[in-house]
């Protein structure tokens, strides 16, 4: 089979779409929808976000140096969409939504009550790289929605949240579980005599 060539461009695909929360004072709060997000260092833990100099979120991040990465999912699909479309610059997002802002931990931020994990970020470093300035920021703080905390083992069940992925300018679902990590190098158990 031949390979089809395309111009160099962004195809670094399914991501997370997250939603960006930021401002320092209730009336500045306001959300972005953000898919070039990751993370970038196990310890210390370390994400990073890049986004548009033009965007409100912008000059809000860059003067606060704070921000939330808030998971989505399948029933914030419209949402985390609605709030990629349009700009804080001339709606009150929150208001729109329906979503709810709630008291970080350690930032000024807010979080997204609705969204089942929250990262608190304190931004280190703004690199800009062209059409995009990155975040490169230091996780402060995580808080999860307790209604995805398995009682029984106390382990914290993300998939129960249904999480929301975006690929190639498409929302899915996350689809089948296939393996866990290791899964493909884990020694068969010998059969006991
Ligand atoms: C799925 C999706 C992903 C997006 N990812 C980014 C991104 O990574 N960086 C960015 O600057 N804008 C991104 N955008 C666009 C912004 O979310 C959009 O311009 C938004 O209206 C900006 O809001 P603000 O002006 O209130 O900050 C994305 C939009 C969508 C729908």
């Amino acid at each position: 089979m031949e390979r089809i060539h395309f111009k160099p461009g962004t195809m670094v695909y399914p991501l997370p779409a997250v939603m960006v929360s930021c401002g320092e004072t209730p009336e500045e709060f306001n959300i972005i929808t953000i898919a070039w997000t990751g993370t970038i260092c196990s310890d210390p833990p370390m994400c990073y976000i890049s986004v548009r100099p033009e965007r409100h979120s912008h000059e809000i991040i860059k003067r606060t140096g704070e921000y939330v990465i808030n998971l989505t999912t399948e029933e914030l699909a419209r949402a985390t969409d609605w709030n990629g479309c349009r700009s804080g610059k001339k709606f009150d997002k929150w208001k729109e939504t329906g979503l709810t802002p709630g008291e970080a931990k350690i930032v000024k931020a807010p979080i997204i009550n609705e969204a089942p994990v929250s990262i608190e970020c304190k931004v280190k470093e703004i690199v800009p790289l062209g059409s995009h300035d990155m975040f490169i920021s230091e996780v402060v703080n995580i808080s999860v929605n307790e209604k995805y905390l398995d009682r029984a083992s106390g382990k914290f069940n993300l998939s129960a949240a249904k999480p929301l992925v975006y690929s190639h300018g498409f929302y899915f679902g996350l689809g089948k579980k296939i393996g866990k990590f290791g899964w493909s190098v884990e020694k068969k158990p010998r059969n006991k005599k």
